[in-house]
């Protein structure tokens, strides 16, 4: 019994079926501080360190792809002063984080509307991206002013002034228009502080993932949830619609379709 409870979920994780992508919508910060009687901007703050927890985890995982949903196109509609002290955030944990995210090889990459962000975060965003972009241990993909109808209205503006033909139109080349084009499809999806719902994230993209949804506050979300989050998602039968007797019967490793 001793020897269980001391058990890390670490211990628990198949290494042969660790997801390749995991996308995580790093909710609750506003709720955290409020418990403790403090400002929201408190909760992003304590945020920082979940991060840092999930890019340790996942690097201690093998997962390749972490993808973090941290400013939404309808966050834009906070208010400001929230807004703003998220875009300084933001730069400061650049500026801070990108020599240790450098030292342990891992790659810096944006998703979303980032022009529509100041120009310090931008410029930081350049610098971070330029400053690891030879490094392949983990790829950390930031959601930033990201919303999957604002991805996917982008995508079909460029697809009609490409002027492609209607016969050419298929899965795989909605995917190239996307702006994660270059990363595979997260086979799981995290959301914490117990909302269950996506809010506009990666909606093509996470057709078949499995979601796992904690009621932890992101602040608290440790390396351990995240590796719990994994065995939790290892505990599930991906059929891609086919039967469970079709999966048992020798072709498990082929669910992937196609
Ligand atoms: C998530 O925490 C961070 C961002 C959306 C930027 P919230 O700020 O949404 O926290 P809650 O949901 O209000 O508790
Ligand atoms: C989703 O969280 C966006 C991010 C985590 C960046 P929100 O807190 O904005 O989501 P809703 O509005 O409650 O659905
Ligand atoms: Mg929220």
């Amino acid at each position: 019994m001793r020897l269980y409870l001391e058990m890390s979920f670490f211990d628990q994780i198949d290494t042969a079926n660790v997801p390749q992508h995991i996308a995580i919508i790093m909710d609750g910060n506003g709720r955290w501080a409020k418990s403790q009687g403090k400002e929201r901007i408190f909760g992003h703050f304590n945020g920082v360190e979940a991060v840092r927890a999930s890019v340790k985890a996942a690097t201690k995982a093998g997962v390749k792809y972490l993808t973090l949903y941290a400013f939404s196109t309808e966050n834009w509609n906070r208010p400001k002063e929230e807004v703003e002290a998220l875009m300084n955030l933001l730069v400061h944990t650049i500026v801070q984080e990108i020599e240790e995210l450098n030292k342990n090889e891992v790659r810096l990459h944006t998703i979303g509307d980032t022009q529509s962000l100041p120009a310090s975060c931008q410029e930081e965003l350049r610098r971070g991206m330029e400053r690891t972009s030879g490094n392949t241990r983990l790829n950390l993909i930031l959601a930033l002013s990201y919303s999957a109808r604002w991805e996917l209205t982008e995508a079909i503006k460029k697809i009609i002034s490409d002027q492609v033909k209607p016969q050419e139109v298929n899965d795989n080349l909605i995917h190239t228009y996307l702006t994660t084009k270059d990363y595979p499809d997260p086979e799981l999806l995290i959301r914490t502080s117990g909302e269950k719902r996506i809010s506009n994230f990666l909606l093509w993209q996470i057709a078949y993932a499995e979601l796992h949804f904690t009621e932890t506050l992101w602040p608290d979300f440790n390396e351990e949830d995240f590796y719990k989050a994994i065995c939790d998602y290892q505990s599930r039968e991906r059929r891609f619609g086919k039967t469970s007797e079709q999966l048992t019967s020798g072709d498990k490793l082929l669910t992937e379709k196609q």
